[in-house]
């Protein structure tokens, strides 16, 4: 059955939305804290260790409540249902959108064309825990006999962003494998991890959902023929594995059919992760951690498919999301971790997000005249704050943000924990509360400087308070924000597993590059003919 295609716009409890938009957009959060001594209590999720507090928004009950009509007008539970049961939801490509089966126990039942793809799923799962295995526990050797001690993960998009962040997020929990991640086309990208690599002991990682990626393909290319200086064509099959829906493909590049690790078109390249494609996942930090994080996105699944909506994180973090960007116009939106493990998050999620729901036509083909996709960005702190922190506090654009911590320290070192967490509290508040005229004069501010040092405040932020990083938390985070992006696609109207927007650029880089090697010019503007020229003539 087809996603309902329902504009937003149109229906009651949006322009419920529209009116009481205009009541309340001036109101100041303080002072709705003010007047509830309730208000935390009443916008918290306390949810397995997850601790999400959505009170420091611009809402009030009653813009809680139309939020939640939406959610029931654009009909998102039905939409829920048939994602989880394998309906051809990503309908511009013909595709169930089934991820969140890869993370379901053995005895779910989730089908694809009337079959059940969980023992499929269990099969490749088996794949990477025995392949991982016999990788990290030195069983499995190089062509000179020798242990690896290096994986090279090679692909791009969400066959990198993931597992690349993934491997960073939980390198407390990392074991003696050093991963390397190569994706950029950038010659020099993979030329420097060259740089570090020993052909007997370094493992590849070829992955690619079609096999037919430039970057990849050329970065896999460059690594086979630099390992071919050393190793015999043979040597190949001990070396190299592939992780892709295209077999036929990945057997032309030379890899051994033992060494392919399948994944299925119903299985979205940002977020496959839960996949084969976390194979660097696995051998980096051991099968038994990546279940881990398996489980753990299972279990925000579940939370997500069963909770009523006022108390589903996913759900209420959409909405609200839905709320700046639709009714108070604002573009973007910051991922603040609190935690350096989470160095990688903010560009993790910016595929997820941004080549999701970065669409302008609706679920029946025609343009869009509201907000879609919002901007993603961030930096962990403590350090954005040194960086682009000013801007939010006084700035002039509003950017919601998510903060992300975690109450206990991996290498429990207390005293830079209550650093960590004494920030991570007080930027929220300083953006809820600001500083007024009246707190500036009474620090004895010089009269003439007194504006500069004025907050506004009222700058909205969701605390999402986990107790501690682990496996299993990092799934039920990546989780989260999955479902996020799907609910407000349903909201928006729009198709968010499909990518077309990113194929223009590559089919016209590959006539560019038929054109450096040859007299004859495609037709360009004059700006593009002139940088190709000045490029012919510089390299
Ligand atoms: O950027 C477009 C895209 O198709 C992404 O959606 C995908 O994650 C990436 O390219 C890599 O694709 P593949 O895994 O097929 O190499």
């Amino acid at each position: 059955m087809a996603l309902p295609s329902i504009n937003p716009t149109i229906t009651n409890s949006w322009n419920k939305l529209k009116a009481h938009f205009d009541d309340v957009k001036d109101v100041k959060m303080k002072d709705l804290f003010a007047k509830d001594s309730q208000r935390a209590n009443k916008f918290t999720i306390k949810w397995e260790d997850f601790y999400v507090d959505f009170s420091k928004n611009r809402i009030t009950e009653e813009t809680f409540k139309y939020l939640l009509e939406l959610a029931d007008d654009v009909k998102l539970k039905a939409a829920i249902k048939s994602q989880f049961s394998g309906e051809i939801i990503n309908e511009t490509e013909g595709r169930a959108v089934l991820h969140t089966a890869l993370r379901a126990p053995k005895d779910a039942d989730f089908k694809v064309d009337g079959v059940n793809v969980m023992p499929e799923i269990y099969q490749v799962k088996q794949k990477i825990e025995g392949f991982t295995n016999e990788v990290v526990n030195s069983d499995r050797k190089g062509y000179t006999g020798k242990a690896f001690t290096d994986v090279v993960n090679i692909g791009i998009g969400g066959s990198d962003l993931g597992p690349a962040m993934v491997v960073d997020t939980l390198q407390y929990y990392k074991n003696h494998l050093t991963t390397h991640f190569v994706s950029n086309v950038d010659g020099d990208h993979v030329n420097e991890v060259i740089k570090k690599l020993d052909p007997e002991t370094t493992l590849f990682v070829i992955v690619s959902k079609t096999f037919t990626t430039q970057e990849t393909l050329s970065n896999a290319n460059t690594l086979k023929a630099w390992f071919l200086k050393s190793a015999s064509e043979d040597a190949i099959a001990k070396h190299f594995v592939a992780v892709s829906t295209n077999i036929k493909n990945v057997k032309a590049f030379g890899i051994d059919e033992n060494n392919i690790f399948p994944m299925w078109d119903w299985v979205g390249g940002r977020f496959s992760l839960w996949s084969a494609v976390g194979l660097t996942i696995s051998l980096a930090v051991g099968y038994n951690n990546f279940d881990s994080l398996l489980k753990g996105a299972n279990k925000m699944d579940e939370h997500f498919k069963n909770e009523d909506f006022d108390k589903n994180i996913p759900v209420v973090l959409a909405l609200i999301s839905v709320w700046y960007n639709n009714f108070f116009g604002a573009e973007s939106e910051a991922i603040i971790p609190y935690s350096q493990y989470l160095n990688q998050f903010a560009t993790y999620l910016q595929q997820g997000i941004m080549e999701s729901n970065g669409k302008s036509v609706d679920r029946n083909g025609n343009p869009i005249d509201y907000q879609t996709g919002t901007i993603i960005w961030g930096e962990p702190g403590t350090n954005s704050q040194h960086a682009f922190f000013q801007l939010i506090h006084q700035g002039t654009k509003l950017i919601p943000a998510d903060f992300i911590g975690f109450a206990k320290s991996l290498h429990g070192n207390q005293d830079h924990q209550d650093k960590l967490t004494s920030n991570f509290l007080a930027q929220t508040e300083a953006l809820l509360n600001g500083k007024t005229r009246e707190e500036v004069v009474a620090e004895g501010t010089s009269e003439s400087i007194i504006p500069f040092k004025i907050f506004e405040g009222n700058k909205p932020t969701n605390t999402i308070y986990i107790n501690k990083l682990s496996p299993e938390s990092l799934g039920e985070l990546i989780a989260m924000y999955e479902h996020k992006i799907f609910v407000q696609g349903i909201i928006w109207n729009i198709f968010s597993y499909d990518q077309f927007g990113v194929e223009l650029g590559k089919q016209l880089a590959s006539k560019i590059l038929q054109e450096f090697n040859s007299s004859t010019n495609n037709e360009h503007d004059s700006s593009t003919i002139n940088l190709l020229n000045y490029y012919k003539q510089m390299s």
